[in-house]
């Protein structure tokens, strides 16, 4: 009797650690998204990009029936209008907009009704028009921050930066390093990385982030972009196992200690965290973006 109950003691402990072990593994495996990464699988599955260009140096043909004639003509970028979230969700739920619709049905190709045909649901069009405008921003919509002059900025300065002049600054210093085209357009989530811990390159924007920065500290985040890793994450218990998964993914960080400057690395991890206050962001998150970037640029 009593062997038996120290065995179904000691199994139930067995099975208890073994629960608590699968459950964090799946916990901290478990992928991140945000309305960017979403949409983009989602324009993906949609086919966005086979009768749009992904830029103007990408063009699609279509033809358009003009006095009983199909004439050759090539289908707009989806940044060729000037995008609110509200104008992005009605092509993407309608088709086209009723004010068009008459001149679109003369076209060969014309743009599908995604939601009034039941394809995509409206929290999946809320995703695909973050993600359109999202990647607006890259320069498409007119508000090109990439190629802006950065001013000569002190340590000092940084501290005392107002949210909107953080954000063009942030943004655009972040544009010129290619630090989105790792972490996803406004660190949003990045794509795949093979053998990485979680299978992809974290964003800016949830929780990722905070474990891997130690919660935000700006000790951890500086040592991120200085070196390409982190410190505290390589420590203690946990710590050599992470080492082993920095050491053996595809896409490693790139360390910026000699193409950055004091002021520009603070800047950096200013802005990092102020983005990683806002979360992820929606469609109206973006649009706001989008109007304080063209009023103080
Ligand atoms: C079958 C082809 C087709 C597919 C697929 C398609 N579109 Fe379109 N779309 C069109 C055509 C044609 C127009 C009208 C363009 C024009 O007037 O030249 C259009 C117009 C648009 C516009 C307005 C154009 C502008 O100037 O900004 C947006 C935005 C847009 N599409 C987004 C999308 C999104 C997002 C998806 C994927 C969910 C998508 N489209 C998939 C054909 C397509
Ligand atoms: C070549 C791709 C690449 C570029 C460019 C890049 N990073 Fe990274 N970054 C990574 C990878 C990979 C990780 C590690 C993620 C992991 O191991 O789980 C990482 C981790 C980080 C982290 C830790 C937290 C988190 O959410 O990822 C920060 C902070 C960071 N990078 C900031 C930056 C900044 C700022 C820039 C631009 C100055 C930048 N990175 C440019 C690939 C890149």
């Amino acid at each position: 009797m009593k062997v038996n109950s120290a065995i179904s003691i000691f199994v139930g402990i067995v099975l208890g650690f073994g629960a608590l072990g699968l459950a964090f593994y799946f916990h901290e495996t478990h992928p991140e998204t945000s309305p960017y990464i979403r949409g983009a699988e989602l324009a993906h599955e949609a086919g966005c990009y086979t009768c749009h260009g992904t830029s103007v140096d990408d063009p699609r043909v279509n033809f358009r029936l003009r006095d009983s004639a199909w004439r050759s003509t090539e289908i707009a970028t989806m940044w060729e209008e000037e995008h609110s979230a509200s104008s992005m969700r009605t092509w993407v739920t309608h088709g086209v907009p009723e004010r068009k619709r008459q001149s679109h049905q003369q076209l060969l190709l014309q743009m599908p009704a995604y939601g009034d045909d039941g394809h995509l649901s409206p929290d999946e069009i809320e995703d695909v028009v973050a993600w359109a405008l999202i990647v607006g921003l890259r320069g498409f919509q007119g508000y090109d921050n990439r190629e802006e002059d950065m001013p000569e900025l002190s340590v000092a300065d940084v501290a005392e930066l107002e949210e909107a002049e953080l954000f063009m600054l942030g943004d655009r210093l972040s544009r010129q390093q290619g630090c989105y085209q790792c972490h996803g357009e406004l660190g949003q989530g990045g794509p795949g990385n093979l053998a990485s811990f979680k299978g992809y390159i974290p964003g800016f924007q949830g929780t990722d982030f905070l474990d891997l920065t130690n919660n935000g500290d700006p000790a951890e985040i500086r040592h991120w972009i200085e070196h390409g890793r982190g410190k505290a994450i390589e420590s203690g218990l946990l710590g050599g196992l992470a080492a082993g998964y920095f050491d053996r993914q595809a896409i490693p960080m790139p360390g910026y200690r000699e193409l950055l400057s004091d002021a520009e690395i603070e800047l950096l991890v200013a802005y990092l965290q102020w983005l990683n206050t806002r979360g992820p962001l929606s469609g109206e998150d973006v649009e706001a973006l989008a109007k304080s970037l063209d009023e103080s640029i």
